[in-house]
């Protein structure tokens, strides 16, 4: 091969440029880390600790059979991003629940202050099996960038039944009469009657898009799309945030809600979350409620605007799907909800969409911005 000659050294474009600190967000395909990467932490939740920003997620293999596993960032100013590397990494131990082939998916990471823990809970698919497993994962570690430490995977709360269930109701129902039950009291009245509750009663319920919540009294929640995505649960977390405590709650029964990230304004509790279709694009809804326990009560779509890059608004979440409301810290009432856009076939390279969100009439409000920074916080 030929050396390169001068001429054309000098007109290579410098990674130099792609690393220029930034001082905004900027809403487009690509979001460089500080070595001019495109950050790959999606479904993922940013954790402040000592003066420092942590972002995790789901750090997906450029090749097929890559490194993979939970990706984090650290930050001071929310805008430049340096990769830290794996928290979490899959492992080759084939009896290992993280075996490479698994599914790691939205991962979150929270602060217990009593233990001193950091203490990771995520979606996991066990191998080879899809999407059927639908479990949660638990791993924690002394530091936020880890390595985190994988401790087990379970489906929560086998063998209780949520707040406010029925006593008719109360019996576990086997797999093979789901449908029999179904058909006997049509689809829509059986689910929110909790058919698939007693089909989980027994092995737990399920758990796949998830979050956690840390409220101001230190307790913590678990929130999952259980009920084959029909219903989010809400899950109470021990006083270490590593198991459950048997409290929980059905959210939306037949809601079909997805992607949930919580934040609390004015002593409200807003979860924002997304339909279900898969990897694409549906219309944001937020459900709102003076209690963690309910009631939540959908208000509709927080969006406005359109992305003028794909000309998606409203109906499409600008092209996105939420994944976390992260608190800025230092400026009360200042949160920024972050967004995904899939690239199924290059998941590596989904995108991020962080917005500013405001308040209208107590609605949380996010609108629209190709370019933003925190200085909208002060207006
Ligand atoms: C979405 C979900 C993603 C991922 C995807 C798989 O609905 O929000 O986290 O699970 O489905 O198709």
């Amino acid at each position: 091969m030929t050396p390169p000659s001068p001429t054309t050294q000098a007109a290579a474009p410098t990674i130099a440029s792609d690393q220029q600190s930034r001082s905004s967000f900027i809403n487009a395909d690509k979001w460089l880390d500080t070595d001019g990467k495109h950050i790959n932490a999606h479904g993922g939740g940013v954790l402040f600790h000592d003066g420092v920003y942590y972002w995790h997620g789901e750090s997906r293999p450029a090749q097929r059979g890559g490194p993979s596993g939970v990706g984090v960032y650290s930050s001071r100013d929310l805008y430049n991003w340096k990769n830290e590397g794996l928290a979490l990494a899959k492992v080759d131990d084939e009896s290992s629940d993280i075996t490479h082939g698994c599914i790691i998916e939205r991962p979150k990471v929270i602060y217990n202050a009593r233990s001193g823990q950091f203490v990771m809970w995520f979606h996991l698919e066990l191998k080879g099996r899809g999407y059927a497993a639908a479990r949660t994962g638990l791993a924690v570690s002394r530091s936020p960038t880890g390595p985190f430490t994988f401790v087990r995977s379970l489906r929560p709360n086998a063998g209780i039944w949520p707040e406010g269930f029925p006593e008719q109701s109360r019996s576990p129902l086997a797999r093979a009469d789901v449908k029999a039950v179904n058909d006997e009291m049509g689809f829509r009245p059986s689910l929110e009657a909790g058919v698939y509750t007693r089909r989980d009663f027994e092995g737990g319920q399920m758990a796949r898009d998830m979050t956690l919540y840390v409220d101001d009294d230190g307790k913590a929640y678990h929130i999952a799309s259980a009920e084959e995505n029909y219903t989010l649960n809400i899950h109470e977390l021990n006083d270490d945030y590593t198991d459950f405590t048997g409290r929980w709650i059905r959210v939306a029964p037949g809601g079909h809600n997805e992607a949930p990230a919580v934040v609390k304004h004015n002593g409200k509790y807003y979860m924002l979350a997304s339909g279900c279709t898969g990897w694409d694009p549906n219309p944001a809804r937020v459900l709102e409620s003076t209690s963690i326990w309910g009631p939540w009560k959908n208000t509709g779509n927080p969006c406005r605007g359109v992305n003028p890059a794909n000309k998606l608004g409203p109906n499409k979440t600008f092209g996105g799907q939420s994944t976390f409301i992260l608190p800025v810290q230092g400026k009360p009432s200042a949160y920024i909800a972050m967004f995904d856009v899939w690239r199924p076939r290059t998941l590596h390279e989904s995108g991020h969409i962080w917005l500013p969100v405001t308040f209208q009439n107590d609605r949380l409000i996010v609108q629209w911005r190709s370019e933003w920074d925190l200085s909208v916080f002060q207006q």
